[in-house]
Order: C-alpha cells, then sequence, then structure tokens
C-alpha cells in the first residue's frame, strides 16, 4: 500500500473492444493480453463474461494462462489482477466470477448508475432501490472474491450527497476498489478533482480502499480529467492503450503513464508500467482491433518524435531537450533490426518470436513462418515491427468461410483496372471471378463481393507501410457494416447492441493482396457474426 503508487487498470480488452467494430476473437484477446501482462499493467479487465459464451471462454482462458506466463521466470515479480465486468445482478456476477476464478489474482467489478438520468429513464430505480442493489451485489461478489470493485456509472453526473452515499454502501459491503466513472466525458479537471476530493472528505472508511478514475474523451479531456483525479488523490487510473474505447474512446494508458513519469516532481508518483513497451502495445492493439493511431497521437503517433521545421531540427541537432520531452528509445519508438534471413530457420525464429513475447499455437506458428520464409525471399532486412505484422494477419481467426487462393491484377494508366480472384469456399469449392473497377483494389473487392455475396458497405480502407523503403511489407485495415440480415448479438456493458461494424487486417509485400486478405478477414467476421444471430433449426423446432 505505497500511497505513491499508482495502479494501471487496463480495459482495452473490455471497454476498448465496446468500439464499433474492433471486436476481437478469442486468440486475439490473449495476444493482446500478453502484451498487456508484458507492459506490467496491475489490473487487466478481460471482458464482460454475460455478455455471450465466447466473452466468457475469452476471459476464462486469459484468466488461467496469463497471469502465470506474466512470471515465468520471474520469481519475485507479481502477476497481474484479472478482471472480469458484470452488472449488479446475481447472474452476471456469477459469470464473472467462474470466468476469473482460475486467475492467481481474481477480480469482480460490478457496476450500477448512479446519476438521475439513469435512475429515472434507465434503471427506472429511486435512490433507495440503487442503494439495496448496491448493498446486495457488492455483498454477493464479496463472498465470491476477495478483491471486488465497485463503480458507480455516470458518477460525475450523481448528486455529490448521493454519490457519497453510494460510495460509503459499496464499502460497507466490501467493495475493496471504488470507481469513479465518468462515462459520458462530461467532467472536467477542476471538478474531477473536487468530486474525488469530497468524497474522500465525506466517506467513512474510504482511506481503507482504492479510490479510482474512469474517464471518456468525448470533449477531449480524459486525460487531464484522470490525472486530476489522481492528483486529488485516486489511486487507480483505468485507461486503453491508445485510447480507444465507447464513441470517442477512454483515457490512454500510454498518456497517462508518460505524464506521470515526465513530470515526476511536479506529481510525486509511480507506476509498474515498463514505458519500453508503449509502443508495441500500441502497434499490437491497432493492428489486432484495426483502430489506426491518428500521426500526431501523443506518444505512440508516427510523428510523435518526428521534426519538421528547419527552426526546430536545428534545436534538436543542437540538443535533443530543445525539442524534446521524452526520447523515443524510451517508449519503445525505435525500430529493432531482426538478424534473421531467408536462411534462418524454424529454432531461430521462434526464438525470436518468444523473446518478441509471442506464444503462438503449432498451426499458428507454422503459418507464421511459412509468412517469414516467403516475406525473407522478397526482403533483405527483417525488423520486428515486419515480424509482428505477420504475427497479427496469422494468429487464428475463426474457421474462415472464404480464403484467398490466388489473385491477379491488371492497372496502370491504359486500359481498365481488372481483378481476377480466385476463392475457396465454405465446401472447399473453387471459385473465380474477374470484375473490372475504379482501381486494381476496387476491382478486386467487386469480384470478392462477386463471390462471397455479402451484403455489406465499405466503411473505411487504409493502406499503410510497417517499415521505411520500397520493399516494405503494406499493412491494410478495413472496416464494413453489414447491411443485411443477422449480425452481432453481443451487447455492450450497458446494454446497448453491438453495430454490425466489422475490421479486417492483411499485410503482404504487395498491397492489393494485402486489400483482398483484410476484405476477407472482415468479411469472414461478418459471416461468423451472422451465422451466430441465425436461430439453431433443431431451437425452432422444439420451440
Ligand atoms: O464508463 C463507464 O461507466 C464504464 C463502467 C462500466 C465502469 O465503463
Ligand atoms: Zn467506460
Amino acid at each position: 500500500m505505497d500511497p505513491n503508487y499508482v495502479r494501471i487498470f487496463d480495459t482495452t480488452l473490455r471497454d476498448g473492444e465496446q468500439s464499433p467494430g474492433a471486436t476481437m476473437t478469442s486468440a486475439e484477446k490473449l495476444e493482446v493480453a500478453r502484451a498487456i501482462a508484458r507492459l506490467g499493467v496491475d489490473v487487466i479487465e478481460t471482458g464482460f463474461p454475460a455478455a455471450s459464451p465466447d466473452d466468457w471462454r475469452a476471459v476464462n482462458q486469459i484468466a488461467q494462462l496469463v497471469g502465470a506466463e506474466a512470471v515465468a521466470g520471474r520469481p519475485q515479480a507479481e502477476p497481474p489482477i484479472i478482471c472480469g465486468l458484470a452488472r449488479a445482478t446475481k447472474t452476471d456476477i456469477e459469470r464473472a466470477w467462474t470466468a476469473v476464478e482460475p486467475a492467481a489474482h481474481p477480480r469482480i467489478h460490478t457496476f450500477i448508475a448512479t446519476s438521475p438520468i439513469h435512475r429515472e429513464h434507465k434503471l427506472r430505480m429511486d435512490k433507495d432501490q440503487v442503494l439495496a442493489r448496491i448493498r446486495e451485489m457488492v455483498g454477493l461478489a464479496r463472498s465470491l472474491c476477495p478483491d471486488v470493485e465497485f463503480s458507480c456509472e455516470d458518477a460525475c453526473r450523481t448528486e455529490l450527497d448521493f454519490l457519497a452515499i453510494a460510495v460509503q454502501a459499496a464499502i460497507e459491503a466490501g467493495a475493496t476498489t471504488l470507481n469513479i466513472p465518468d462515462t459520458v466525458g462530461y467532467t472536467t479537471p477542476d471538478e474531477m478533482a473536487s468530486r474525488i476530493a469530497y468524497l474522500k472528505q465525506h466517506v467513512p472508511g474510504i482511506d481503507g480502499v482504492i479510490l479510482s478514475v474512469h474517464c471518456h474523451n468525448d470533449l477531449g479531456l480524459a486525460t487531464a480529467n484522470s490525472l486530476a483525479g489522481i492528483l486529488a488523490g485516486a489511486r487507480q487510473a483505468e485507461v486503453t492503450i491508445n485510447g480507444i474505447g465507447e464513441r470517442a474512446g477512454n483515457t490512454a494508458l500510454e498518456e497517462v503513464v508518460m505524464a506521470l513519469s515526465v513530470r515526476g516532481p511536479l506529481f510525486g508518483l509511480q507506476t509498474g508500467i515498463d514505458r519500453s513497451q508503449l509502443a508495441r502495445a500500441s502497434k499490437l492493439v491497432s493492428t489486432i482491433t484495426g483502430m489506426t493511431v491518428q500521426a500526431n497521437k501523443a506518444i505512440v503517433g508516427a510523428n510523435a518524435f518526428a521534426h519538421e521545421s528547419g527552426i526546430h531540427q536545428d534545436g534538436m541537432l543542437k540538443h535533443h531537450e530543445t525539442y524534446e520531452i521524452m526520447r523515443p528509445e524510451t517508449v519503445g519508438a525505435t525500430q529493432t533490426t531482426l538478424v534473421l534471413g531467408k536462411h534462418s530457420g524454424r529454432a531461430a525464429f521462434s526464438a525470436r518470436l518468444a523473446e518478441l513475447g509471442h506464444a503462438l499455437e503449432q498451426d499458428e506458428l507454422d503459418r507464421t513462418f511459412q509468412s517469414f520464409k516467403v516475406l525473407a525471399d522478397k526482403k533483405k532486412t527483417l525488423t520486428d515491427a515486419d515480424i509482428e505484422a505477420l504475427v497479427a494477419s496469422e494468429i487464428s481467426q475463426p474457421e474462415p468461410f472464404y480464403r484467398l487462393q490466388g489473385l491477379q491484377v491488371a492497372c496502370g494508366s491504359m486500359g481498365l483496372p481488372t481483378a481476377t480472384v480466385e476463392l475457396i469456399g465454405p465446401d472447399g469449392a473453387r471459385e473465380v471471378r474477374a470484375e473490372v473497377g475504379t482501381g486494381p483494389v476496387d476491382a478486386a473487392y467487386k469480384a470478392i463481393d462477386g463471390i462471397v455475396k455479402a451484403e455489406c458497405r465499405l466503411l473505411e480502407y487504409l493502406v499503410q507501410g510497417v517499415t521505411a523503403g520500397i520493399d516494405a511489407i503494406g499493412e491494410v485495415s478495413v472496416r464494413i457494416r453489414g447491411e443485411g440480415a443477422g449480425g452481432d448479438e453481443r451487447h455492450t456493458a450497458q446494454g446497448a447492441a453491438q453495430p454490425r461494424v466489422f475490421h479486417g487486417h492483411g499485410a503482404d509485400t504487395d498491397i492489393i493482396v494485402a486489400s483482398a486478405k483484410a476484405y476477407l478477414v472482415a468479411l469472414n467476421r461478418l459471416l461468423h457474426a451472422q451465422k451466430r444471430a441465425r436461430p439453431e433449426p433443431t431451437a425452432r423446432v422444439q420451440a
């Protein structure tokens, strides 16, 4: 209980995953959880187990694997707390508990809204009913798990005196961490600071629990509000990598961690985060979720350490501190060149993967090694970033309905851009289709649409080079919206149906091939969601 230690609670896999289209497969969640554990976070909120059987399984798998892996070979290290979210209901809490129970340090995080708007319009409960629910459900959670977090949803629009009563009720019922979320990103730094200070002053027993802040970024104030809450006495910050999350997102982990570190003398506080892992974790999350990071994003954006103007460059040459408040290597924003080439064997390759913290299944390793060999034939030097891009492409997706077998394009300034696509369909049948389009990607996507016949709209298409150089791998991210029947049936923690947005990622030295791969990943996700949404024929007969 060091009073100057700020716990970092990462909710990339729960609030972050609630961003439209950021849904991850279990294998992807496990990779992200490993990256988050490598960062040294104190708590990983791994999901919302009651949302679906898939969500429960993903949380449970992380609870079984990640804690132990995080401390393997480091006997002094503590495994992270593995947390599952639950609404304040008996079923949600019991589901969350069975999912996190295998972890070395499990936590149940339960919540109910306390603000007048939510009480009246969403919950249709009065203050007394909300308080009774808090007492009953926090008590139930505590009877199952020694570590219980309680959140007053929409705390920053809750009457201060009622917020204090709700927090007190949760403490009396056994909560060990009390979270004050700015659910709708409405508050300001001064307000957040005085809210935390008020609770510290007026709630009996508050000094025996950890106060936490959880801010959304609707007004672009999430990091400022979190830091204000910390200055006022909160000792846990709930954050996501790259700030992904509902609507405008959550507080960015890298921003809070680096603000506390760069302005160390001002705050006088520490975190347990390994800052050199920040850039890597950011890249992995953006690749896997398809939520690309804007170039001017603090700490992890492509331009965060770029100096363009002559005056700045001149200053940097004379002394880097003229225009740089932190070094890129501090956050791991520098490239490591891999000393592997086309003659390297599987053992050297998998050893490097292990050093980078990836523990792939055998079939994933086989596929990644094959892609590595193909790439090493085309590129002389491979960077860790290239390897990360390959891994992100090969991490298991659910069994795909359609696979890319071949692609041929003709394009340029003469004639019509044409693409011929060969896919292997769900029944193993080969289908070929040729189309013309406004460009080679358009032609390839039309040809794929002609075979797959899923009703969808392309919302976003983005191509980026992983590394510099003409032989760089091109990474493509797409986002599509399913327009037809069915879709993602999951519900967010707040109960809203998920929009039917799906992302896909593809990497290849040929950007048209990368584009086709990315589109197929997104289409396969859509087809899986539609399949899940269709009622089982036998269930209908029984009903
Ligand atoms: O923003 C919010 O209020 C939440 C709670 C579930 C903690 O995410
Ligand atoms: Zn939230």
